[in-house]
């Protein structure tokens, strides 16, 4: 007895803030579910609806095929870690992992067998005797994990577990917690904001923006076959390159991604081809990760976008150049921000705020482009991105050079103004 289904899932605190809108999802028996997103779109609403530390708005929340939306917490079956696992300070380490069964009145044989074998599988063996106080953070949401989970519940939910470790730590513990689960088979929802997290650890992951579900599948699916550009842009290590371009099929020859300074075309044996096509006359949204151009010779042949070369940037294992391409800029769709009583969106506090303030003066803009995610360099009122392309570890370019770069249509993403995909993903 240990799926989820949500069915239709709303919360609106009081005050009115919408923090989850209608989610429908379903975690299958033993999958280890990540709910990615980020800070403030509502994953912690949703997991405490799930644990029944917060009521259900509307909708359903099935456990084990049984409704759930009233059942008290303790009736769940279900244990949560949360960012800073509260422990007993003044227990062991085997008195805070043996608690939760003695309360349970379990067999004290039984107790000292569970005890020892979870410690062993979460490497806290030689702390058993000492208090909380005298270990490491890391140490520390170990001992949380194994007490949520000595009582062997039929569900597991972490609410970003790993986020107060450094980040050595937070790499060991999360290849821990991956096969801990995968061992004990227990479902579990993982919530976090960190993509490397999500894709490393998931069966599947749930991508959320604004309380609202904007994708699920296996982390490859998800990554190279997303359903909005939200998600492709979430989970891109560097940033995404968001293009608007203009649909036209001249002489219906074949289709022309109209960019203004550049023209792409995309042959009618696309699988695309159609669905794109669909938009003739209007305008879409082009997204392509920076290793989907290369640089190639000035007299390349085939479709290449070209500029001047802004600026390089050192990353250590990679190179990014930044190309002035005359490309109009889009910023990343996303559903209405239904906060009441804040300014801004909220996911990037006053960073964001001050960095869209800096652009503002910088590009003499107004407020109705005050966008957090475009590149602060263009002037006038039509701005312009600059592409960025990943060059490897050898920078072939200067500041200052023409570039060109070949366009792999095959990775080009395809997306409507409001962000979800032309071309529907395959799941
Ligand atoms: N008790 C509450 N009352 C009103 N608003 C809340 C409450 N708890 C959270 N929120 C708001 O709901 C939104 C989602 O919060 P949360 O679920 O904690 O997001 P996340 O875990 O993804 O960072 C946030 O904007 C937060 O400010
Ligand atoms: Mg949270």
């Amino acid at each position: 007895m240990s799926t989820v289904v949500l069915d239709n899932v709303t919360k609106i605190y009081p005050g009115g803030y919408l923090a989850v809108d209608r989610m429908n999802l379903r975690a299958e028996e033993g999958e280890l579910l990540v709910l990615l997103g980020p800070s403030g779109c509502g994953k912690s609403t949703l997991l405490r609806m799930i644990a029944g530390l917060e009521e259900i708005t509307s909708g359903d929340l099935w456990l084990g095929g049984e409704l759930a939306n009233h059942l008290a917490p303790r009736d769940r079956d279900v244990a949560m870690v949360f960012q800073n696992g509260a422990l007993y300070p003044h227990r062991s380490v085997r008195g805070n992992l043996s608690f939760p069964l003695e309360i349970a009145k379990a067999d004290p044989a039984l107790v000292k067998e569970r005890v020892t074998e979870l410690s062993r599988a979460l490497h806290i063996e030689e702390t058993l005797d000492r208090r909380p106080g005298t270990l490491s953070g890391g140490q520390r949401q170990r001992v949380a994990m194994g007490r949520a989970i000595v009582r062997q519940p039929s569900l597991f939910l972490m609410d970003e577990p790993l986020s107060n470790l450094d980040a050595g730590m937070r790499t060991e513990l999360r290849m821990e917690i991956s096969s801990l689960v995968r061992a004990l088979g227990v479902t579990t929802i993982y919530v976090t904001h960190d993509q490397v997290e999500a894709l490393t650890l998931a069966d599947r992951i749930a991508i959320m923006n604004r309380g609202v579900l904007q994708d699920i599948g296996t982390p490859a699916q998800v990554y190279n076959d997303p359903a909005t550009a939200f998600t492709a842009a979430f989970l891109s290590s560097q940033q995404l390159n968001l293009l608007a371009a203009t649909v036209r099929t001249p002489q219906n020859q074949f289709i022309l991604l109209d960019f203004g300074p550049h023209q792409i075309t995309m042959p009618w044996t696309d699988p695309r081809a159609y669905a794109v096509s669909q938009h003739t006359g209007s305008q879409i949204i082009v997204g392509i990760r920076p290793d989907g151009l290369v640089p190639v010779p000035e007299k390349t042949e085939g479709p290449t976008f070209f500029g001047r070369v802004r600026t390089l940037e050192y990353h250590g294992h990679e190179w990014l150049a930044y190309l002035e391409a005359g490309i109009p800029a889009v910023v990343v769709p996303e559903p209405p921000d239904r906060r009441r009583g804040h300014v801004n969106g909220g996911q990037s506090g006053m960073n964001g705020k001050a960095r869209s303030m800096m652009r503002r003066l910088l590009n003499g803009g107004s407020a109705e482009d005050d966008h957090e995610d475009e590149q602060p360099q263009a002037s006038g009122t039509h701005r312009r991105a600059d592409l960025i392309v990943r060059l490897g570890n050898r920078p072939v370019w200067r500041a200052g050079d023409h570039g060109r770069v070949a366009v792999d249509i095959s990775r080009l993403m395809l997306f409507t103004q409001n962000g979800s995909r032309i071309d529907p993903p395959r799941r």
